[in-house]
């Protein structure tokens, strides 16, 4: 391999140079994945593309139509009210049912699930009681759930689906495996790697199918090493579909990844085509609020809503685990809010616990680390609350998708000191998303549109159509952005604005 190639990728990405070369001239090399150009050195790659529109459906069509075979599989399908494909399930079960590679770049909450893992199912062989198909997520939360979205649709099935996921017991869930011996496997990088390669007892020898869920998450250092050395362990010329799953999986590391790991892959793009420059879109039914507060205040953002009618179901992010407890801590002392924090290091059953709450409406406020923005299906949720920005327009569309999902309404907020105003103007007009200025007035949330801020000439032609903030501490002209003292509770430091507010990093060459 070149080494000029290598010197543009970053730390992560080099352990996947290091990798791709197994599947595309060693062992990794499937019988027809040899003719391709040096791979490497195509740093911005095109990829056959399909274009998927939300509201093209075409004829009248069901899961039977569209190619779902397995009765109970349909049987569970009408049972769960999930009777018509949606365009995107329609547009990719065709050419994932026939086995080939594929990236799924399709919003949130837009059913990439269902999308990819029925046609897998057709692929399986239910008399073969060994993993054939292997899903992985970059969270254990994220596993569990798309296990239980497998398991549900499998239900009085011949094929079984099993999890191999952290946070619960190894021998357990090894033994669990062991003896129902599931067709499809979910799991996270890490414990896949340790039953598999450190205890040896998980075999995935038979593997055809493997799926990369959240997969810019999955590239990203953390769960890399694990990653790559679940997809290496495949490097023995077997035949492999490879799917890539993700509402931002349009970056240039996931296609540089793509080049390395796939076989000529379709790139299924769902979207309005409303062309905000190659942003990742948003669904449609999600509101973006902006409330402005001193930094002191913006506790009170969450008293107003938690007072607000029709009751919201919420979960506000924030930069750390620390902070999440907090927040919990602060709501519940000044203003008797019941919430409760949810991160990563948690005990599983606490977390499952906070989710159930949340799903059933016990619990109506989640004060979540970004763990808790990427995938998971909370069925209800109406809000999303960033207390502490997101990083960047990525992290902004993961956590706004955790509402409005599969065509409902959902509302963001970013809560933001007056000085801050910009860093949320800045990823609404990335993501070509109408910012609104939000207020409470007699326990009602009002989203005022108003006089666009600071319109810019160079703006014009891909505004967010950003209408300027309501509210007496809104209309306040911003100053100069400078240290904010008592940020501490909601403002982002500097540092991680300075990364927001610099272009977005060019690949080298
Ligand atoms: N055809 C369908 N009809 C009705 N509901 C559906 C259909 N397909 C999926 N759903 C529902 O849509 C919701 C979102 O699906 P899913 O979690 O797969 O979204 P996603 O695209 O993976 O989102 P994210 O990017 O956040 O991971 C789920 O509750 C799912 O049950
Ligand atoms: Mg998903």
């Amino acid at each position: 391999m070149s080494v000029l190639p290598l010197l543009s990728l970053t730390a992560s990405a080099l352990a996947l140079a290091v990798v791709a070369p197994l599947r595309g001239r060693g062992p990794l090399a499937r019988p027809h994945a040899g003719a391709r150009a040096p791979r490497a050195l195509c740093l911005e790659p095109a990829f056959e593309q399909l274009d998927v529109r939300p509201d093209s459906l075409g004829a009248p069509c069901d899961f039977t139509s569209l190619g779902v075979r397995i009765p109970t599989v349909l049987a569970a399908l009408e049972a769960q009210n999930i009777s018509t494909p949606n365009a995107l399930q329609r547009a990719a079960f065709a050419p994932l049912a026939s086995g080939r590679d594929a990236i799924l770049h399709a919003y949130t909450g837009s059913g990439k699930t269902l999308a990819f893992l029925l046609p897998l199912l057709e692929q399986l062989d239910a008399t073969s009681r060994e993993p054939q198909a292997l899903i992985l997520c970059p969270s254990r939360e994220l596993a569990f759930q798309t296990y239980r979205v497998a398991e549900s649709v499998l239900q009085h099935s011949a094929l079984r689906a099993g999890v191999a996921a952290g946070g619960a017991n190894a021998a357990r869930q090894m033994e669990k495996l062991r003896k129902e011996r599931p067709q499809l496997l979910v799991g996270t990088p890490g414990r896949v790697c340790e039953l598999a390669f450190e205890w040896r007892k998980l075999k995935l020898q038979r593997v055809r199918h493997l799926v990369v869920d959240e997969v810019d998450d999955a590239l990203q250092s953390g769960n890399l090493d694990a990653t790559v050395r679940v997809v290496a362990s495949f490097r023995d010329g077997r035949p492999l579909q490879i799917i890539f799953a993700s509402a931002t999986a349009d970056t240039p590391m996931v296609r540089r990844s793509a080049v390395q790991l796939l076989d000529s892959p379709l790139m299924i793009r769902l979207g309005r085509g409303e062309g905000n420059g190659g942003a990742p879109e948003l669904p449609q039914g999600i509101a973006h609020g902006l409330y402005v507060l001193p930094a002191q205040k913006h506790l009170e953002a969450i008293r107003q809503l938690a007072n607000s009618e029709p009751k919201p179901r919420c979960i506000i992010f924030v930069d750390s685990p620390h902070r999440a407890r907090i927040i919990c801590e602060k709501l519940a002392s000044s203003y008797n809010i019941d919430a409760a924090p949810l991160y990563g290091q948690q005990e599983r059953e606490q977390k499952v616990d906070v989710m159930r709450k949340l799903v059933e409406g016990k619990l109506h406020f989640v004060v979540s680390t970004e763990m808790g923005a990427r995938g998971l299906d909370i069925p209800g949720l109406t809000h999303v609350v960033n207390l502490d920005l997101p990083t960047d327009h990525q992290h902004y569309v993961h956590r706004a998708g955790r509402t409005g999902r599969a065509g409902a309404n959902g509302t963001v907020i970013s809560v933001v000191a007056p000085n801050r105003v910009f860093v949320v103007e800045k990823l609404a007009k990335k993501l070509g998303v109408q910012l609104e200025s939000v207020s409470f007035k007699g326990g009602k949330q009002v989203a005022a549109p108003a006089k666009r801020a600071r319109p810019s000439a160079t703006s014009a032609k891909r505004s967010p159509r950003t209408r300027s903030v309501g509210g007496a501490d809104a209309q306040r002209p911003r100053a100069k952005p400078v240290r904010d003292r008592g940020a501490s509770e909601a403002v982002p430091t500097g540092r991680r604005e300075d990364r927001l507010m610099r272009s977005p990093r060019k690949a080298r060459p």
